[in-house]
């Protein structure tokens, strides 16, 4: 066992919304680079390293892997092995709402998919509970009601502290959240898309979710690493981008963005920060933004993105600066 004694006085730590529960500014998520294709030492390192640092808070789903459910394996063999006396100190969130087995009741929103995932979240990471359990997105086919009291019953039975929701758009977070607080269950977090290349939330959620007092997490602040200086010349064979795994297509990086880059990581330079250190204090400049859920491949680029913590402020002029290349 290793041990551990996370340097809280570094971290900044804000309210999810209007509830009793803080998260760190940055919060890791184990979408890719925890999964049985993966190093496990690598995996291991980056998460004892992340709370070593005051990340306390971990982001999972049931189908983060390859294989699905082994990012949830990997993480619970790091708990069991070397946190086992740090649980109280962790929020570890988990989700379902993607496929995850096959047929009829592996997949969308419905009470019997839900909850049976769920149980099947907490075998595979050894835990009795997880603190936040989220929809991973609204199922059309599906009465959000259903969707909605299937959480309400996590919490109850104990097997969540609290309820989120993630990607669900502005209407229908109002319609559930009327309907949690009917009920009296803490949801208290909203997960969703937002970096520079990606600012639907501008539209309408942010004020929405201002307005209900609910956190946000937004998950991929580096739009999957677009947004730090890897892709400046050329794909390098150890990225996201190159991995067969790996969910950001090579066509993604036209030369247009690449451009756009470029003029970013220009901005960053000028304020002595990396561009990725740029990206995680443009989407924090917003306070209903509780945390950045960053993803990492590695132990150095989570101490790169930490660094944004001594410099997270822009002005507006360099607000304006991005926008000019964003829009
Ligand atoms: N709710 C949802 O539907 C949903 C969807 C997607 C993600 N998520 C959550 O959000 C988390 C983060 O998503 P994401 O992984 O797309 O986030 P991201 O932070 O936008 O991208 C992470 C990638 O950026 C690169 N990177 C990170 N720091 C770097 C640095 N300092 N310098 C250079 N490159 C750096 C790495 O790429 P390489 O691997 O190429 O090195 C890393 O894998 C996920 O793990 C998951 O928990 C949720």
């Amino acid at each position: 066992m290793t041990t551990i004694s996370p340097q809280y006085d570094d971290m900044i730590f804000r309210r999810c919304g209007m509830s009793g529960l803080q998260l760190p500014l940055i919060s890791l998520g184990l979408w890719h680079n925890f999964g049985s294709v993966d190093t496990f030492t690598n995996a291991r390192q980056m998460i004892l390293y992340a709370f070593d640092r005051g990340i306390t808070h971990f982001d999972l789903a049931n189908n983060y892997g390859p294989e699905p459910g082994s990012a949830e394996e990997t993480f619970g063999r790091v708990l069991h092995h070397d946190l086992v006396h740090h649980r109280d100190e962790l929020i570890v969130s988990t989700k379902a709402g993607y496929r995850m087995w096959p047929g009829p009741y592996g997949d969308g929103g419905s009470r019997k998919y839900l909850l049976a995932s769920l149980d099947q979240s907490l075998q595979r990471i050894k835990l009795d509970y997880v603190d936040i359990f989220y929809h991973h997105r609204p199922d059309p086919e599906t009465p959000v009601e259903e969707s909605i009291l299937a959480l309400d019953q996590a919490v109850r039975q104990g097997k969540a502290l609290y309820a989120g929701l993630s990607s669900y758009n502005s209407e229908q977070t109002k319609q559930a959240v009327a309907l949690m607080r009917e009920l009296r269950t803490p949801c208290i977090i909203h997960q969703v898309k937002y970096n520079i290349f990606k600012r639907d939330i501008e539209n309408d959620l942010l004020d929405t979710l201002e307005e209900l007092g609910l956190g946000c997490i937004v998950f991929s602040p580096l739009a999957q690493g677009l947004l730090t200086n890897k892709y400046l010349k050329d794909i390098p064979p150890d990225s996201r981008a190159a991995k067969p795994t790996g969910f950001l297509r090579a066509d993604e990086i036209t030369d247009q963005r690449r451009e756009q880059i470029k003029k970013l990581n220009t901005i960053a330079g000028s304020r002595g920060q990396s561009l990725a250190q740029l990206a995680v204090a443009w989407v924090l400049r917003h306070q209903t933004i509780t945390s950045a859920l960053i993803g990492a491949s590695r132990v150095e680029q989570i101490d790169d993105i930490l660094k944004v913590l001594n410099n997270p402020d822009l002005t507006k002029d360099e607000i304006n600066a991005i926008d000019d290349v964003s829009s």
